[in-house]
């Protein structure tokens, strides 16, 4: 079994054509020309941070596949009794489970788990490492709008630091040829991740800008792509001051940019932080489309790592 084709861990081991096929195979599912044959698989979601929208559309999507949903509810786990994780990731392994869907608040629990256990595993958000089914969900949701990849700029605005959806978004945007630029305060956007893509891929180089204003290279993008701001990553004594956060996009700052952007946040929103309330639920918001996608994207996912079983 070929390890990357077992687990989805993050986006840095996926090309970009297989990428594509994953994006044709999400179309198909979300029109409904395609029909699963697996059958009879045990899906155990693992969740020791909060969610909704990842969660819930994970649940979604193995009941539209018609295989057994089995959540462990974390908080009232043996671990209250002090089991660790890798005891818990154990007894999972003797009850038996086909795929297990993680999330966990440490950077590479994914790995952790994977080399531990004999079922496929997805990361469905470990720290502020990956986030690799939003990816795909945010990929999606442009791939289905009919833009071509190549000729998009995508303004990634915010928390960039603590942002696993961050990482594995700027890497996904990267392979697929967009450029993207980055708009925050100094401290949350650090320079330094530009070594990173360019150590896994020298082509990335210049395609990746820093801005601390909104500067005409963000209001001419074609995508505004706002984050999260992780308050419970933050130390206490942090020099964040949400009062002062100044890339709040409203309606007055919309007007400041091309007619055509769209907004993404992959959720949830700090409302009147990252967007105002009124920019979340307005026409430019593909929001509601990220989180519709996200059960298609899971389907697919998870298809795709049981059937190469
Ligand atoms: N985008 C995201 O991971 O949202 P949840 O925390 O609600 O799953």
């Amino acid at each position: 079994m070929n390890f990357l084709r077992k687990h989805l861990l993050d986006i840095d081991h996926l090309s970009k054509d297989y990428i594509y096929d994953l994006l044709d195979g999400i179309k198909q599912i979300k029109r409904k020309e395609y029909k699963s044959n697996i059958k009879g698989k045990d899906v155990c979601a693992l969740f020791y941070e909060d969610s909704t929208r990842t969660k819930l559309s994970f649940q979604k999507a193995v009941t539209n596949l018609g295989l057994n949903f089995h959540n462990l509810d974390v908080q009232k786990s043996s671990l209250s009794k002090g089991e660790t994780f890798y005891n818990t990731i154990k007894t999972i392994n003797s009850i038996g489970m086909d795929l297990i869907i993680l999330r966990h608040f440490s950077s590479g629990a994914c790995y952790f788990l994977a080399n531990n256990t004999a079922s496929s595993v997805i990361n469905a958000g470990d720290g502020s490492h990956a986030h690799p089914t939003q990816t795909l969900s945010d990929l999606f949701t442009i791939f289905e709008l009919d833009k071509k990849f190549e000729d998009l700029e995508i303004s990634i605005i915010g928390d960039v630091l603590y942002s696993r959806v961050a990482r594995s978004t700027l890497l996904g945007f990267l392979k697929m040829g967009s450029k993207i630029n980055i708009l925050g305060p100094k401290e949350l956007t650090p320079h330094v991740i530009t070594e990173i893509y360019e150590s896994l891929d020298k082509s990335y180089k210049n395609k990746i800008k820093f801005y601390e204003d909104f500067e005409k290279p963000i209001l001419d993008s074609n995508f505004i792509m706002a984050l999260r701001i992780q308050k419970e990553r933050f130390d206490s004594g942090s020099f964040m001051n949400f009062q002062t956060y100044k890339w709040k996009i409203d309606s007055d700052r919309l007007k400041t940019f091309n007619n055509d952007i769209l907004i993404m946040h992959p959720g949830p929103v700090n409302e009147e932080i990252e967007l105002s309330h009124e920019i979340v639920h307005s026409n430019r918001s593909v929001i509601s489309k990220q989180v519709e996608n996200g059960v298609h994207v899971r389907q697919k996912v998870i298809e795709e790592l049981l059937t190469n079983e």
